[in-house]
């Protein structure tokens, strides 16, 4: 999917919704992140990353349920055939989905897990902006257990999904030497001291 494609659906879908924002906000730290990644230690595809970030929260223009609208995202880029981004929109729900509670939700029975690095940095950076602001996984998902009080289906399934955001989270942060969370909260991408080598005069 070309960039332009993913700007226009968003756009379409959203109609200048505020969730829009949140997704741009998204792209852009996935991207920041990436690059940081890409730097030290493989290859990235930087163009899948920034679609599946700006689409990840499509499913929003029919609902805002926590669950329902990865769903919905899915369906709606299955059917316009981007089965990788529709991937990343069931799999971003709770750091991933089983066959059991996929089939549940009415997605296909096959597990929606976010597996390789592009779809898991969307799923992590998702968690570490809110709105679209950095926050921290310790925030965010005190913020989820709050507003989601009464939803036994995700508040059952939640901290599982804290403890693989903070397992991710740990190995990229031990990746580029220094704090996501610092990282996202500034502007500074500066590669962090331990990664340095040797200064050139
Ligand atoms: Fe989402």
């Amino acid at each position: 999917m070309t960039h332009d494609t993913a700007l226009s659906l968003l756009a379409e879908h959203s109609r200048g919704a505020a969730w829009a924002r949140h997704c741009h906000a998204v792209a852009d730290s996935a991207l920041r992140l990436g690059h940081a990644l890409g730097a030290v230690i493989q290859p990235i595809d930087h163009d899948f990353l920034r679609s599946a970030a700006l689409l990840h929260d499509i499913g929003r223009h029919v609902t805002h349920d926590p669950v329902g609208h990865g769903v919905e995202g899915y369906h709606v880029l299955t059917r316009l055939g981007h089965g990788r981004e529709a991937h990343v929109c069931a799999a971003h729900v709770l750091f991933g989905l089983e066959a059991s509670d996929a089939e549940r939700l009415g997605l296909p029975a096959c597990d929606f897990i976010p597996r390789t690095v592009e779809e898991r940095l969307v799923t992590l950076v998702d968690l570490l902006v809110e709105n679209e602001t950095p926050t921290t996984l310790n925030r965010r998902f005190s913020s989820l257990h709050k507003r989601n009080a009464g939803n036994s289906f995700f508040l059952s399934r939640l901290d599982g999904a804290q403890e693989r955001a903070e397992a991710f989270m740990l190995e990229i942060s031990e990746a580029i030497g220094g704090s996501v969370e610092d990282m996202l909260a500034t502007q500074d991408d500066s590669p962090k001291p331990c990664h340095t080598g040797p200064r050139k005069r």
